[in-house]
């Protein structure tokens, strides 16, 4: 198994350019299943997430390629069996976004329940209700679901709590049902928006894109699409403002949308970071010391990102006092809380409210990944820590970073990757 192995300490300073959107590509290889005929999917991030969808698609008769390091080829006019197994659905939640598509397409689909990260439960529940509340019939065989979709007419969808996933799937379903569909509580991420922008451009009609209520006029059939880009990855990009903000220095990164980042670039200035913005570039100044304390919470777009967290919850114990940080996605998305506390944070933890104490000099140790974006954290926390970090697991940072390593050390970093 990969590690890392990190010396901290080396200001960062360069440009980098960011990858696409893990989030966005993922749905929308699920999408090409409603389109018949070859898709290039451009500025596609390479990770282990997109393989393992790749490898989705190619088992239910779909050729997939990759060229150039960023592009994918989708040809889907083979894709005859909508059936996903659990060998390949339980290494990654987003595999469960075929379902909506391939109801949609064959009107009947066998999709095992998926796994996906390693922190706590994270049920289907929901989309599985808004299905049958579309008239799909469901049975639950054996961990997979067994889905009938004979039936379905459009319908009005409230989901109890915003869902990403479950937004989508219900999206790629109702494009294709009978009658108006209405989602209230609806997902208004920028990955959405971009799913919701390829099903209008393949003719289906979509309103209320990037609200929280998303009304769908089914159609009887869509048009394919050629060629679509990939919007760029906002969690990555946040990682790396968080990693310049800890460790110091000045980095540009570049491919950036600054508008999905305004939560982020409003809390780092608010801690005393320079952020700059411009059309499609954000540049970031930090001196790695003075940074203010703060007490922030995560929430749906276009609050403070959950999948930023546990970077930031790093980035305050580097604080001049100390911090508190809700998470209000994910109750108990925490298990990077021990692993920094052996690099030398203070951080404890209240229900989802983490107080976290500043001041802290971190000393490198040997650390376990436990997902993705708490990989990230390790990571940066071992940049900033004195001596040396060893980092295991790092399989996880692989399924949503693209060659963070490589950006690292071209930014300065001392970091190598141990086989
Ligand atoms: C997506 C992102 C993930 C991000 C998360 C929240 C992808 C591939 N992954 O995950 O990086 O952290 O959004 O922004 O886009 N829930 C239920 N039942 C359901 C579905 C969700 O209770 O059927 C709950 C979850 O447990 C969680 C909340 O709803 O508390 C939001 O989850 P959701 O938005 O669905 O996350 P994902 O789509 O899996």
């Amino acid at each position: 198994m990969d590690c890392f192995e990190i010396v901290g300490k080396n200001h960062l300073e360069g440009n980098i350019v960011v990858s696409g959107a893990k989030n966005a590509v993922l749905p929308i290889m699920a999408a090409s299943i409603l389109n018949n005929s070859p898709l290039k999917i451009k500025n596609v991030p390479t990770l282990s997430d997109s393989k393992t969808m790749a490898a989705i698609l190619e088992s239910m008769g779909s050729k997939v390629s990759f060229s150039n390091d960023d592009i994918i080829n989708i040809d889907n006019s083979g894709l005859n069996i909508p059936f996903a197994s659990y060998d390949l659905v339980r290494t990654m939640r987003a595999s469960f976004y075929v379902l909506g598509p391939l109801l949609a397409k064959f009107k009947q689909a066998k999709v095992s329940l998926p796994g996906g990260c390693a922190w706590g439960p994270r049920p289907v529940d929901f989309h599985i209700n808004a299905f049958e509340q579309l008239g799909v019939k469901i049975d639950l065989e054996n961990g997979y679901v067994v889905a009938d979709a004979s039936n379905i007419k459009g319908g009005k969808i409230h989901f109890p709590k915003i869902s990403v996933g479950a937004t989508g799937n219900v999206l790629m379903l109702a494009v294709l049902a009978d009658g108006v569909t209405v989602i209230t509580n609806a997902a208004a991420e920028p990955e959405i928006q971009q799913l919701c922008q390829m099903l209008n451009n393949m003719g289906a009609d979509i309103s209320g894109v990037g609200t929280n209520t998303l009304t769908i006029k089914g159609v009887t059939s869509l048009k394919n699409l050629e060629e679509i880009s990939i919007i760029p990855d906002r969690i990555e990009a946040g990682t790396f403002m968080i990693a310049t903000a800890a460790v110091g220095g000045k980095v540009i990164l570049e491919n950036v949308n600054p508008l999905h980042l305004k939560e982020v670039t409003k809390q780092l200035t608010n801690v005393g970071i320079t952020v700059i913005e411009k059309s499609n570039i954000i540049e970031v100044h930090s001196e790695g010391n003075n940074i203010k304390f703060s007490n922030i919470e995560t929430n749906e777009y276009p609050g403070f990102p959950t999948d930023l967290q546990a970077q930031w919850m790093l980035l305050m114990c580097l604080a001049n006092g100390d911090s508190t940080l809700k998470e209000n996605i994910y109750f108990d998305r925490f298990t990077h809380i021990l692993e920094l506390n052996r690099l030398g944070c203070k951080i404890s933890l209240e229900g989802s409210l983490a107080k976290i104490k500043g001041n802290r000099n971190l000393i490198g140790a040997n650390v376990m990944s436990t997902d993705i974006r708490a990989s990230a954290a390790l990571i940066i926390a071992a940049l900033c820590a004195e001596g040396k970090t060893s980092i295991s697991r790092v399989y996880h940072i692989d399924r949503g970073y693209d060659k963070i390593e490589e950006k690292l050390t071209k930014l300065g970093a001392q970091i190598i990757r141990k086989k």
